[in-house]
């Protein structure tokens, strides 16, 4: 039996953290991640900034104890988006499998999976999972992880397989 998963999201974007759109991507996120039975422990919305981001990130590893948080948004190649960026400098170790996977399957779905950045990484025992930020990439790309996180999160709290 798998464990309950404690999940934060994080939405980076400047247009929905202005309110100027409404976050369809976190949103269904949040529904994803509950309808598995999973707990949503945290929920952010930071504009393409690096302290915003980087201040959810640890907040939701280091206080609220998240076992993932699954960003979206900001990982292409707009001048702003620095998702990855800030993502790999607050982990200390990386997970370069997960965003392997997401970008294959994705180019199954549509060419432009490869103008994704996105990465992944540990920071504690807390594993970072960048998604690209439309509503229909997000969800795309939840699927292609979602069956692995449990036995990924129950290794990182040093279970075997
Ligand atoms: N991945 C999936 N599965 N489905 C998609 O529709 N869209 C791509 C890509 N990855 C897409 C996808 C597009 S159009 C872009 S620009 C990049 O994700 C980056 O998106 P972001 O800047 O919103 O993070």
């Amino acid at each position: 039996m798998g464990r309950d998963l404690r999940v934060g999201i994080l939405t980076c974007s400047d247009t929905r953290a202005a309110g100027g759109a409404e976050d369809t991507a976190g949103q269904a996120l949040i529904e994803l991640v509950e309808e598995r039975g999973w707990l949503v422990i945290a929920y952010h919305v930071c504009p393409d900034e690096d302290e915003c981001i980087a201040d959810s990130l640890i907040q939701m590893a280091d206080l609220d104890e998240a076992d993932v948080v699954l960003t979206c948004g900001g990982t292409g190649f707009s001048r702003r988006d620095i998702t990855p960026e800030v993502t790999d400098r607050v982990s200390d170790r990386r997970a370069p499998g997960i965003a392997e996977h997401i970008r294959a399957e994705s180019l199954k779905v549509t060419p432009r999976a490869m103008l994704s950045r996105g990465t992944a990484g540990l920071r504690g025992t807390t594993l970072i999972v960048n998604l690209p930020g439309s509503e229909k990439a997000a969800r795309e790309s939840f699927s292609f992880i979602a069956d692995q996180l449990t036995h990924a999160v129950e290794m990182i709290a040093g279970g075997g397989h």
